[in-house]
């Protein structure tokens, strides 16, 4: 499974893929504001620091629109992928986006069948919201196991792209799961990389290590 960081804010996007395992970004317009300065520029600066997808959502409601934003924020980066969300002119958009060979991320999927459909219309990423899901009392992880389900059904080639990830514990059911991609918050990434255990391995083995260097070893 490719994990994806799901924020804009340069300062840990900077940070976590140093550690080299970041393969793409997510953005959306709640992220975006709440970063200083010109959105297109936070959106370069991202496709500069990770070497993959980075996705930039469209704001326009009516496929005409959004097709039209979809080409301005495409032009930004040939890594931007472009968010559409869940709608009959989300499809729409997406398919004339798909056959002017321009990649979508279909976003705001909470059930498989919005997952397929949005696979019919050609985007090359759907997003089922998982955490927001769950915020309902609804298993979110259950949308991506049954969209995995039909995807190897039928040899869908849409990469399922698990978001509105909350905890580490999303993130190992999504790889168990068999997603392609989890976009995962910063503070989550952070969360998994830290475990006690390790740390206080880690102290064990210095401390041990000194008594050598010191002559004292048994
Ligand atoms: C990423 O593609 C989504 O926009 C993001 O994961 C949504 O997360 P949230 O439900 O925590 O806002």
């Amino acid at each position: 499974m490719k994990l994806f960081i799901d924020t804009a804010h340069i300062p840990d996007i900077e940070e976590i893929a140093s550690w080299g395992i970041i393969e793409g970004a997510t953005t959306n317009p709640t992220l975006l504001s709440r970063e200083e300065g010109d959105p297109r520029e936070i959106l370069y600066r991202i496709c500069e620091i990770v070497k993959g997808p980075v996705s930039a959502e469209v704001i326009a409601l009516d496929a005409e629109g959004m097709v039209k934003e979809a080409r301005e924020l495409a032009a930004i980066h040939k890594n931007i992928v472009i968010k559409i969300p869940f709608t009959v002119d989300g499809l729409k958009a997406v398919r004339r986006l798909a056959d002017e060979g321009i990649r979508t991320n279909v976003t705001l999927i909470f059930t498989p069948l919005q997952a397929l459909l949005a696979a019919k219309a050609g985007a090359a990423f759907v997003s089922p919201f998982i955490g927001r899901l769950d915020d309902i009392a609804t298993e979110g992880m259950k949308v991506v196991r049954d969209t995995m389900e039909i995807f190897m059904n039928y040899e869908v080639e849409t990469e399922l792209l698990v978001a509105s990830v909350r905890h580490p514990m999303h993130v190992l059911e999504a790889a168990v799961a068999g997603a392609d991609i989890a976009t995962v918050p910063p503070k989550v990434l952070r969360q998994i990389v830290k475990h006690p255990l390790t740390d206080i391995g880690i102290e064990r083995f210095l401390a041990d290590w000194e008594k050598v260097k010191g002559g004292k070893a048994k």
